[in-house]
């Protein structure tokens, strides 16, 4: 599995044969200026709720690739009336793809459209695959939910979690957030984009370090692999 970081909170992951694209925020971030989304791949577009920051190049990307969308269930209808294909979700619930397995998690958040209307219940997702499993929080608060994943769900490999504060907790809070999960492995994203959310990335490691645990934070571009 190639986990790629886009900037904020835009990541693509390939598994075997399918390529996910989660909250694509490109032509809007000055960060990622080099990332061309007329390039992306993505077979699914995977939204974790509705502000502009996580929804901008979903309609470009998804009428190009014919992606289906998969979040909430209000998210879905939004862009099912403008002609795309969606897979609607709610907390709590699991669905079976062609790639694997997608839960939809709780996050402590907002979720309105840049027009101000409903955007449904934030959320996070859980994907499955045959070989791994990794959790993408999405904007959210630290919140005692988290610890239900681990117990219900299973063991993670990687946690990916907003670590810029002001909007979503911050970087001690990912580390409590790590703990709750049960997983050391964090890769950290909704940094760095906008003044509110920038965090001084040698104090960040040197937090993680000293707790015992792994945090990641990729390049614009820059990748992983499970
Ligand atoms: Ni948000
Ligand atoms: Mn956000």
């Amino acid at each position: 599995m190639k986990i790629t970081y886009l900037g904020h909170a835009c990541i693509s992951i390939e598994t075997k044969d399918k390529t996910l694209l989660i909250d694509p925020f490109i032509t809007g971030n000055e960060l990622a200026s080099e990332i061309d989304i007329d390039k992306l791949q993505a077979d699914y577009i995977l939204i974790t709720h509705a502000h502009q920051d996580h929804i901008l190049d979903v309609e470009a990307i998804a009428n190009r690739t014919g992606a289906v969308i998969i979040s909430n269930y209000e998210i879905v209808s939004h862009f099912e009336n403008k002609g795309l294909k969606g897979h609607p979700m709610n907390h709590g619930g699991k669905w079976e793809f062609d790639f694997g397995t997608v839960h939809y998690t709780n996050a402590i958040h907002s979720s309105s459209f840049p027009d101000g209307t409903y955007g449904g219940q934030p959320g996070g997702f859980v994907i499955e695959t045959s070989h791994h499993r990794l959790y993408i929080a999405g904007d959210t608060a630290l919140t005692n939910d988290m610890k239900l994943i681990p117990e219900v769900i299973g063991e993670l490999d990687l946690a990916i979690l907003p670590v810029g504060d002001n909007f979503t907790m911050g970087i001690d809070e990912a580390i409590r957030a790590s703990t709750f999960l049960n997983c050391n492995k964090v890769l950290g994203y909704h940094f760095d984009t906008f003044g509110y959310i920038k965090i001084d990335h040698k104090e960040a490691f040197e937090k993680f370090a000293k707790a015992k645990k792994e945090l990641y934070l990729l390049s614009i571009g820059g990748h992983m692999k499970l």
